[in-house]
C-alpha cells in the first residue's frame, strides 16, 4: 500500500478534497494508495478535526519548540517517515522547508500554490495578481525543489480575474479549482509509481 502523508497548517480544504476523492474513486483498490496521516505544525489547524473524523491518523509538531528550521525539519522527517510515505503532499503547509527536508523527499514531495507559477511565488498571491492587472489567475501543483514555490509543474488551473474581484473573492474561486486539480495530480503521480 502506498501511503500518502498530507501536511497542513490551517483549514485543510485541499487535504479534505484529496481524502474525499480517494474515497470516492476507491484509490485503495485502483491505486493501492491511502491517506495514511495528516500532519500539522499548528495544533489548532481546523483540518485536523476533519482528518480525525475520517479515522485518519493525525499528528502535530509545533515549530515553535525548535531553535532552528533545520532542527524542526529533522524532527518532521522522523515523524513523517514513521508513516512510510510513498508521497508527501503539502496542502497549505505554511513553512519554508530546508534543502535537507526537500532533498530527503525528492520525487515524492508535491505542493499546491495559489498562483500561476512562475508568477507570484510567496505570499499574498491574489492581491499581487490584482495589483499587477493580471487578466488571469489560478493555481499550480508542482514537484517541490529546494527553491521556494519552484519545481516541475504538474497541473495548473486558470481562471479570469473579474473586474470587481478583490483578493478574497479571487482566492475563493481559485480554491474551488485547487480542489479539482490537486486530487487529480496526486492520483496521476501515484499511478505513475506503479
Ligand atoms: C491554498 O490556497 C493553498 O494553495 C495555499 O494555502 C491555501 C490552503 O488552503 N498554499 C500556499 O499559499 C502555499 N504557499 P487549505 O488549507 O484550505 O487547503
Amino acid at each position: 500500500m502506498k501511503n500518502i502523508v498530507i501536511l497542513i497548517s490551517g483549514s485543510g480544504s485541499n487535504m479534505a478534497a484529496i481524502v474525499r476523492t480517494a474515497e470516492r474513486e476507491g484509490w485503495a483498490k485502483s491505486l493501492n494508495a491511502r491517506v495514511a496521516a495528516v500532519v500539522s505544525n499548528k495544533a489548532d489547524a481546523k483540518g485536523l478535526v476533519f482528518a480525525k473524523d475520517q479515522g485518519i491518523a493525525t499528528a502535530v509538531l509545533d515549530h515553535k519548540g525548535y531553535a532552528s528550521r533545520e532542527a524542526f525539519d529533522a524532527e518532521l522527517v522522523k515523524l513523517i517517515d514513521g508513516y512510510q510515505p510513498a508521497l508527501v503532499v503539502l496542502a497549505g503547509f505554511m513553512r519554508i522547508l530546508t534543502p535537507g527536508f526537500v532533498n530527503h523527499y525528492t520525487g515524492r514531495l508535491l505542493n499546491i500554490h495559489p498562483s500561476l507559477l512562475p508568477a507570484f511565488p510567496g505570499l499574498h498571491t491574489h492581491q499581487r495578481a490584482i495589483e499587477a492587472g493580471c487578466k488571469f489567475a489560478g493555481a499550480t501543483v508542482h514537484q517541490v525543489t529546494a527553491e521556494l514555490d519552484h519545481g516541475p509543474i504538474l497541473a495548473q488551473a486558470v481562471l479570469p480575474v473579474l473586474p470587481d474581484d478583490n483578493a478574497d473573492t479571487l482566492a475563493a474561486r481559485v480554491l474551488t479549482q485547487e480542489h479539482v486539480i490537486y486530487p487529480k495530480a496526486v492520483a496521476e503521480v501515484l499511478g505513475s509509481m506503479r
